[in-house]
């Protein structure tokens, strides 16, 4: 694939081609990430924590979101770009989640924007897609509603929850969004729930029945340390050679190794 579409990651799901998804927030990571041959890069509301190093997701504004997605997709030659409503810009009522998208699309140019939640946003979610928006749906653990939920534990475990996950899931899709993140439920409910629509279902600690997989790329480079979840893999130990690699450069310019005579004018 040339250039990822909405339509492109319905066809992937249809042929059986896994999605992978990674979250970006700045110009430098994107362009790595775009170039390595992602399906989809999310610029998260995570960005909050990773990059403001605040506890929750439900500080970063919209304009620091339009910030980040901007650097972004200024990087970007060949993956869709996600760009997460952040809390409280669309909660409202569907005209704010509207003008929000708009201004995300139009300052940012994203090309599709994430929404927590199922049928209490219905009518964010048709608003939008009415502009030509693109949504992406998120079920499962929603950390906007972390103050709800009360713990970052397993979400669905129980019946009345699945099942209202479920409905969510085909609300979604008859909604019209084209692809949904399912954060943190067991892998079996998952598994029903990718199965029981045709957009495809991009998991992130929901195993391995789902059409696609997301993480955060600071976690799985192992840049962050303190936050270690079963379904977390981790690619690089980059704490620690960044560490190393800090540690050797103080030690140089201590030592006047650094610069030598190569190293100046
Ligand atoms: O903000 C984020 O990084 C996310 C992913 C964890 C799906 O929403
Ligand atoms: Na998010």
């Amino acid at each position: 694939y040339k250039r990822i579409t909405t339509k492109t990651l319905v066809e992937m799901k249809k042929h059986g081609e896994k999605i992978a998804m990674l979250t970006a927030y700045d110009y430098t990571m994107a362009k790595i990430v775009d170039h390595a041959g992602i399906d989809i890069i999310l610029v998260g509301d995570s960005a909050s924590n990773v990059m403001a190093g605040h506890e929750t997701t439900l500080p970063i504004t919209l304009d620091q979101m339009i910030y980040h997605a901007s650097s972004v997709v200024r990087a970007i030659e060949r993956a869709l770009v996600v760009v997460d409503l952040p809390f409280g810009t669309y909660q409202g009522n569907s005209r704010q989640a509207l003008d929000s998208a708009i201004r995300i699309m139009k300052e940012s140019g994203g090309h599709s924007v994430k929404l927590e939640g199922g049928a209490e946003i219905s009518e964010s979610v048709t608003r939008i897609l009415s502009a030509g928006i693109p949504v992406m749906g998120h079920l499962g653990l929603t950390p906007q509603s972390i103050y709800k939920f009360g713990t970052y534990s397993v979400r669905a475990r129980k019946e009345e929850e699945a099942n209202k996950l479920k409905a969510d899931a085909i609300l979604l899709e008859e909604l019209g969004c084209f692809a949904i993140v399912l954060e943190k439920v067991p892998a079996k409910l998952a598994r029903e729930v990718a199965e029981s629509i045709t957009i495809p279902v991009i998991g992130i600690g929901a195993g391995d029945g789902v059409d696609g997989q997301v993480l955060v790329t600071h976690d799985m480079l192992g840049m962050t340390h303190e936050f270690s979840p079963r379904f977390l893999r981790r690619y690089l130990d980059l704490y620690t050679e960044m560490g190393d690699a800090f540690k050797n450069y103080i030690l140089d310019v201590k030592s006047r190794d650094f610069p030598n005579k190569e190293e100046q004018y």
